[in-house]
């Protein structure tokens, strides 16, 4: 694992290398500091966190605030890979300057190397004015989560007459405007070889086949941490949900027997202080060196 951080050149050159690209969502320190450490090239604060953290049945109620702080989180997390902060619903589509403002905010209190729109060659002038500014664009085509009402539900894209056209229309339209990459997500495999093979940027798949130059995944998915939700695109690489429900389940027990603390986890009054209480030390709390508040 290169311990240079990850840039657009990096990317760039991994595509032209054939050298497959990386992508995971998180949504706080700890959990981008593991993805760090696992050196996955590209950390996407999605607005997925709408659904895994927050609960909703969507994407569409979550704020730019919301995503800036979690990014920020993200961000004091990696050392290496690129952060990219996922532009919400109605924050770059009311005009060319609230969408820059809302960008720049994304990479100054954010921290994010990049941001991510959803859309077509509708924001390409957008994006061409980003990429102007210095800010780093990643596009996302097919199904776009944040048209969930206009698509009528989650469903694959591209299927239709005219609408793989349309699909490699969109792209190397983000890519003249001066994308570095662009996710693919919910589109026949067959298109996003197409589309693969006539960009020179990378594209990044998710539900969209082998073929795309990189695979991005919902962090929780792949975890296995909803057993609910398991979408044929998704590869559980673990079943999280059923541990994290046995180790708490096991530590419910231990606390209820008074297993738990046991004289290892419990602290003693220093034997030759004869006053206890105020002259007690607590040097040595956190064994790690690492302290919490
Ligand atoms: O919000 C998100 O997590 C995403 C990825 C699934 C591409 O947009």
């Amino acid at each position: 694992m290169s311990a240079k951080p990850v840039t657009i050149h990096t990317l760039q050159n991994k595509k032209q290398r054939g050298e497959k690209i990386t992508m995971l969502t998180a949504y706080d320190a700890t959990f981008a500091r593991l993805l760090d450490e696992s050196g996955v090239d590209i950390v996407l604060v999605g607005d997925s966190l709408g659904m895994v953290v927050q609960g909703q049945d969507n994407t569409l109620p979550v704020t730019l605030d919301e995503v800036i702080y979690h990014t920020r989180a993200v961000a004091r997390g990696t050392k290496h890979a690129q952060v990219v902060g996922d532009m919400p619903f109605m924050t770059y589509q009311i005009s060319v300057d609230d969408a820059i403002r809302n960008c720049g905010r994304m990479i100054k209190q954010g921290g994010a190397h990049a941001v991510k729109l959803e859309g077509g060659a509708q924001h390409a002038p957008l994006v061409a004015r980003l990429v102007q500014i210095g800010i780093p664009v990643m596009g996302h085509i097919g199904l776009t989560p944040q048209s969930v009402h206009q698509m009528g539900g989650f469903k694959i894209q591209g299927r239709q007459d005219g609408q793989a056209d349309q699909l490699v229309a969109d792209a190397k339209a983000l890519q003249d405007a001066g994308c570095y990459a662009v996710v693919l997500e919910g589109i026949p495999r067959e298109i996003a070889a197409q589309i693969t093979q006539a960009l020179d940027i990378p594209t990044i798949g998710i539900g969209a086949g082998p073929e795309c130059d990189g695979q991005v995944l919902v962090i929780y998915d792949l975890l296995g941490m909803d057993d609910e939700f398991k979408p044929k695109f998704v590869r559980r690489y673990e079943h999280f949900a059923m541990r994290i429900r046995n180790a708490v389940h096991a530590y419910c027990e231990d606390v209820r027997q008074g297993a738990f603390p046991n004289d290892n986890e419990s602290f003693f009054m220093d034997p030759t202080t004869k006053t206890g209480g105020a002259g007690a030390s607590v040097q040595g709390l956190y064994s790690s060196g690492k302290k919490r508040d």
